[in-house]
C-alpha cells in the first residue's frame, strides 16, 4: 500500500482517537475495583496496541516535520520520548518483565510518563493542525479503523498468550493488572502514598477520633475503638500495581455513625487527605485498628484507617483523625485525589 496524503491523514486522526482512549480508559480502570476494571484495561490496552501498530507509519510522517526542522519539532520529540516511554513501562508492568526500578514502579512510570505527556500532545495537536473533512468517515477509513482495531486486539491476545506459555510473572496478576505482594503476611506489606502525603506521627495518648453526624460531635479513644472485633478479609489493591490481602479487625462505620438526614461521609487523614462515600456504604466499610491480629504499623494508617473492600487503594484513608456526615452529594469531590 502507498504512503499517500490520505493515509498520513488517516493515521493522523487515528492518533488522535487512540491515545485520548489509552489516556482516559487507564484511569477509567483505575476508578473501579471491581471486574468492571478489566473492561477498561481491554479497551485500554486496545488502544494502546493500536497506538503501537501505527508507529511505523507515524515514523514515516514524523521523519518528514524533523527533516523541514518544523518550528519546536523538539517538542513533538519530546512527547513522542514521553508516550514510548509510557507504553514500554505498560508492557514491561504488564508482562512482569521489570516491575520496578529504584523507588519507582514500572506502573508508576507508566502513568506519571503519560500524564507528563498531556501538555505536549495538546500543544502537537494544535500545532500540527489536520482539519477535518468528510472524506474521514468514509468506508474505506472506517474499514481501515476496523483492521486497525482487530490487529491491536490480536496483539494484545497474542502478547497475554507469550506471558502465559512463558510463565512471565505477568500471568499472575490481577483483572486490575496488580501483583500480589506480602498476603497475610502484614508486617511486609508495602507501604505507598497517593500523591504527597508523608507518615505522620502520632501520639496515642492525646489521640481522638471526631465523629460528626446529625450535628453531633462523638470523640472515641484507641482504646474504645480497639474494643470493638469486626472483621473481613480484604484485598487493598493499589494504583502503584501491587495487591495484597489482610484479615482486618476494627470496626463497621455504621456502628460509629448513623446519620438520619445526611447525602454523604466523609473521612478526613490527620494528613488532610479525604474522601466522601454515601451513607448507604457505612456497614460495608470497616474503621480497622488491626490487620492480623497486631495493630497497624505508622505506615499503613496507625492508629485507624479505612478498609473499603471493592475499591482502589486510594479510597483506603489511613490515619483517619476525623468522620462527619453531611449534605454535600457524595458525586460531589474530584474523582481522584490531588494532594
Ligand atoms: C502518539 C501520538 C503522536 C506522536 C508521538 C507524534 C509525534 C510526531 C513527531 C515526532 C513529529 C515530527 C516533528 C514535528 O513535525 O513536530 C510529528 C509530526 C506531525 N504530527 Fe504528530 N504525533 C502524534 C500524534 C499526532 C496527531 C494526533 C496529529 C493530528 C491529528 C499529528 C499531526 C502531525 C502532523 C501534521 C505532523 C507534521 C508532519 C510534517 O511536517 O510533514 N500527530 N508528530
Ligand atoms: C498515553 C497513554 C497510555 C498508553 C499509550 C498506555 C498503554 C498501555 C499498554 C500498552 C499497556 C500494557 C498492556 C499489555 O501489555 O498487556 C498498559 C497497561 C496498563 N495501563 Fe496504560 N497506557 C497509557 C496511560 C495510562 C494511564 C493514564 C493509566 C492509569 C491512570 C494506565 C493504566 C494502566 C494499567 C492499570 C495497566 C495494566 C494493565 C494490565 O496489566 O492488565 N495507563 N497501558
Amino acid at each position: 500500500m502507498r504512503f499517500n496524503a490520505s493515509m498520513r491523514r488517516w493515521t493522523n486522526l487515528a492518533l488522535l482517537l487512540l491515545a485520548p482512549s489509552a489516556f482516559l480508559t487507564g484511569w477509567l480502570a483505575f476508578s473501579f475495583g471491581t471486574a468492571a476494571a478489566r473492561w477498561s484495561l481491554l479497551a485500554h490496552i486496545v488502544s494502546g496496541y493500536g497506538l503501537l501498530l501505527l508507529a511505523p507509519w507515524k515514523s514515516v510522517i514524523a521523519a518528514h516535520g524533523i527533516r523541514r526542522r518544523a518550528r519546536f519539532w523538539w517538542a513533538s520529540l519530546t512527547f513522542s520520548g514521553l508516550v514510548i516511554l509510557s507504553l514500554a513501562a505498560g508492557i514491561l508492568h504488564s508482562t512482569g518483565l521489570l516491575r520496578s526500578a529504584g523507588d519507582f514502579t514500572a506502573m508508576e512510570v507508566h502513568v506519571g510518563a503519560a500524564i507528563a505527556a498531556v501538555p505536549f500532545g495538546v500543544w502537537h495537536v494544535l500545532a500540527r493542525r489536520v482539519p477535518a473533512r468528510a472524506a474521514d468517515l468514509s468506508r474505506r477509513s472506517m474499514l481501515r479503523a476496523g483492521k486497525l482495531l482487530a490487529g491491536a486486539g490480536l496483539a494484545y491476545a497474542a502478547s497475554e498468550g507469550l506471558v502465559r506459555v512463558a510463565g512471565l510473572p505477568g500471568s499472575g496478576r490481577r483483572f486490575t493488572g496488580s501483583y500480589e505482594v506480602a498476603s497475610f503476611q502484614p508486617a511486609s506489606m508495602p507501604v505507598t502514598q497517593w500523591l504527597f502525603d508523608a507518615v505522620p506521627k502520632v501520639d496515642i495518648t492525646g489521640w481522638r477520633l471526631q465523629v460528626t453526624s446529625d450535628g453531633h460531635l462523638r470523640e472515641w479513644t484507641y482504646d474504645e475503638l480497639a474494643a470493638f472485633d469486626d472483621r473481613v478479609i480484604a484485598t487493598l489493591d493499589c494504583t502503584g500495581g501491587f495487591y495484597t490481602t489482610q484479615r482486618w479487625t476494627g470496626v463497621w462505620l455504621s456502628r460509629l455513625l448513623r446519620p438520619a438526614g445526611a447525602l454523604s461521609v466523609r473521612v478526613c487523614s490527620q494528613t488532610g487527605y479525604d474522601r466522601r462515600f454515601s451513607v448507604e456504604d457505612m456497614p460495608r466499610i470497616l474503621l480497622a485498628t488491626r490487620v492480623g491480629e497486631s495493630p497497624l504499623s505508622s505506615g499503613n494508617g496507625f492508629p485507624v484507617r479505612l478498609v473499603a473492600a471493592g475499591r482502589r487503594g486510594f479510597w483506603w484513608v489511613k490515619w483517619v483523625s476525623r468522620i462527619e456526615a453531611d449534605n454535600i452529594p457524595v458525586f460531589w469531590q474530584l474523582p481522584f485525589p490531588v494532594q
